[in-house]
């Protein structure tokens, strides 16, 4: 069975379309409402929020990212707007990763009752979502054009995956990223390195998935092993075909071994990338070489060492979680994966991350 996906309908590319933005909700307010603008508050007070097209009865939200999104905080924020304004006519989303799926979370929440924790997972959603948009301020997750939003419950990390979940609109607007601090740049471009990575590596490869895999490589290589001008436009355009690649593919080993340190650590999700995936030289020797040259080029350090001293319970749980994630290992490692990725060699794993 081929999998008939939807992807974001409305895309606009280039450094300054942020001015845009105004222009491009204007049509969605023609019946009332307010818009609701869900931004990181690393821009509260910054050029940025002036910017943004805020008409009367609008709300703006500060979001705070310090932990990945949470089923709490999104049920929160969503109980925060509809105090606010009967009837939202769009959310908008800036940010990272987090703020984009934030904003997704919330924009699906005002349609459908209950808790967010009652919607993770494949297909719950049952009601379209209030028209919402992602404006990028890091590069490199895909999140702009993924058809999920990745949440932490109670009980699981997991995200609100839909048709309904992507984007009405995406603004690709290279000059937002230029803040962004050099560590975070590279672990969340590395994050769109690795989706390559594990695409163009996996079993699930095709011809779709090849396509926007290697020009995403491609991109990612000329960003973080040579000098361009236009790098930031480069590494959004990496993004957005590396988030393509495993749309029609699957992440592997690299994501399913993070997805353990975040739930146990709360570990973030670019840089736990970049940790699990220095111990993957068994699976992706090329690309873990490549890895380490990029990161040596940008001067950029690992966190080691930090499942040291973690409680055989604790390391139990991070294998759990992450073998847990079976298309991720098929996708890498077969049908047969399990004959591969004994519960005792993920956990050697982790003790060397
Ligand atoms: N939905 C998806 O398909 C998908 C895919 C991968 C990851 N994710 C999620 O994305 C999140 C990770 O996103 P991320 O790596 O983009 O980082 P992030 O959104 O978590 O932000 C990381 C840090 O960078 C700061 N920041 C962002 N833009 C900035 C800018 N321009 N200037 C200064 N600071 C800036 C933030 O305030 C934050 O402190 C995780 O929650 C992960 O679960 C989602
Ligand atoms: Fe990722």
């Amino acid at each position: 069975m081929y999998r008939n996906f939807r992807i974001v309908p409305n895309i606009i590319f280039g450094r300054g379309a942020f001015n845009q933005l105004g222009d491009i909700l204007k049509p969605k307010r023609s019946s009332g409402g307010s818009m609701v603008f869900i931004m990181d508050r690393v821009f509260s007070g910054k050029p940025l929020e002036s910017r943004l097209p805020v008409a009367e009865h609008d709300l703006v939200i500060p979001v705070n990212v310090d932990d990945e999104p949470k089923t709490k905080y999104v049920d929160a924020l969503t109980a925060q707007v509809k105090a606010h304004t009967a009837k939202a006519c769009g959310v908008i989303g800036i940010g990272g990763g987090s703020s984009m799926d934030l904003a997704k979370a919330v924009a699906l929440m005002l349609t459908n009752p209950g808790s967010s924790v009652d919607y993770q997972g494949w297909d719950l959603i049952r009601n379209p979502a209030v028209y919402h948009v992602a404006v990028p301020t890091l590069a490199g997750t895909g999140a702009e054009i993924s058809r999920t939003a990745v949440l932490t419950g109670p009980e699981k990390k997991l995200g609100l995956n839909s048709d309904y979940t992507l984007f009405d609109q995406v603004l690709l607007d290279p000059e937002l990223t230029a803040g962004a601090p050099k560590n975070q740049w590279f672990y969340t471009g590395m994050d769109c390195y690795i989706h390559d990575i594990e695409s163009l590596h996996g079993t699930y490869l095709n011809a779709f998935s090849k396509a926007y895999g290697e020009k995403s490589l491609e991109l990612c290589r000329q960003v973080f092993l040579e000098e361009h001008e236009d790098s930031a436009d480069r590494l959004m355009m990496a993004s957005y075909f590396g988030g393509m690649s495993i749309a029609y593919s699957q992440v592997g080993a690299c994501h399913a071994l993070s997805y353990g340190l975040s739930f146990v650590l709360g570990t973030h999700h670019g840089v736990g990338c970049c940790i699990a995936f220095n111990v993957l030289d068994d699976i992706y020797p090329e690309g873990v070489r490549e890895f380490r040259e990029m990161m040596t080029r940008q001067e950029v350090p690992l966190p080691q060492q930090l499942t040291r001293g973690l409680s055989d319970q604790d390391m139990d749980t991070m294998v759990k979680v992450a073998l847990g994630l079976e298309p991720l290992w098929e996708n890498c490692l077969g049908k047969d994966w399990r004959n591969h990725m004994t519960p005792a060699r993920a956990r050697e794993l982790f003790s060397r991350m």
